[in-house]
């Protein structure tokens, strides 16, 4: 039987991630974990009950609602993906919008909040045979990872990436306000005290400015051939 691996995919904002590690899941019939996902159900959550939102954070407040936060992932048969359920509702729709988007870096630097989630990923994350893409996932969550690859992309082709996303969605937001949007998540993510976005030091950089879906796939399965048969 091969190998069952641990895949930690981990990089900036809008460089593609979700669809990188969605693609490879579907390859090797391994299970997909977006781990922003779940950063941005918590913001939700908290967004609802006013503890995070344009007048500051109330971290007490999100603090005493953890315990009744549940996060799930369901299988939907008709669009053959996972989605994101919060307390038994799916949110995967409104974690997505520009509301949770410009909380989710703030909320993601609390230590409980990051803890908690770490917990949850790891055992996910238990049986193997995963893909798991975020920000700390090669670092912190599974430092131990058989494949680690840290993202990359150029800030204006991010942009456009994001902006194309959000147009597909009906959603028109001004090239330059995206592109601040995503500095701005960089400093934050790169900068927070307790597990930084940074390249764990085992793993490979993929610059994918110009590369396809199917460039970018046919690197990592040689990368994964390699990992199987133990070179
Ligand atoms: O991958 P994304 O853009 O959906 O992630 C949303 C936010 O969640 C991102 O700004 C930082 C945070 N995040 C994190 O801190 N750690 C992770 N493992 C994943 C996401």
């Amino acid at each position: 039987m091969e190998k069952r691996l641990i895949i930690a995919i981990d990089g900036y904002s809008s460089c593609g991630k979700s669809t990188f590690a969605r693609s490879i899941a579907n390859e090797l019939n391994y299970i997909f974990i977006d781990t922003g996902a779940m950063y941005r159900a918590v913001t939700l959550y908290c967004m609802r009950r006013n503890f995070i939102g344009k007048y500051g954070l109330n971290t007490a407040g999100v603090l005493s609602e953890l315990k009744n936060i549940h996060i799930d992932f369901i299988y939907n048969p008709d669009i053959n993906e996972y989605e994101t359920f919060l307390n038994s509702e799916n949110v995967e729709k409104e974690i997505r919008g520009i509301e949770v988007t410009d909380q989710v870096s703030r909320l993601s630097q609390i230590p409980q909040v990051r803890s908690l989630m770490v917990e949850l990923q790891r055992k996910i994350g238990a049986h193997k045979g995963i893909v798991m893409d975020g920000r700390d996932i090669g670092t912190v969550v599974f430092p131990d990872a058989d494949i680690k690859i840290f993202m990359t992309a150029s800030i204006d082709i991010r942009a456009k990436r994001r902006h194309d996303e959000l147009k597909g969605r009906d959603i028109i937001i001004d090239f330059e306000e995206i592109k601040r949007s995503l500095i701005a998540r960089d400093i934050a993510d790169e900068n927070r005290d307790i597990s930084p976005l940074r390249r764990a030091d085992d793993a490979m950089v993929l610059d994918n400015s110009r590369m396809t879906v199917e460039e970018q796939m046919s690197w990592v399965k040689q990368i994964i051939e390699r990992k199987r048969s133990g070179s």
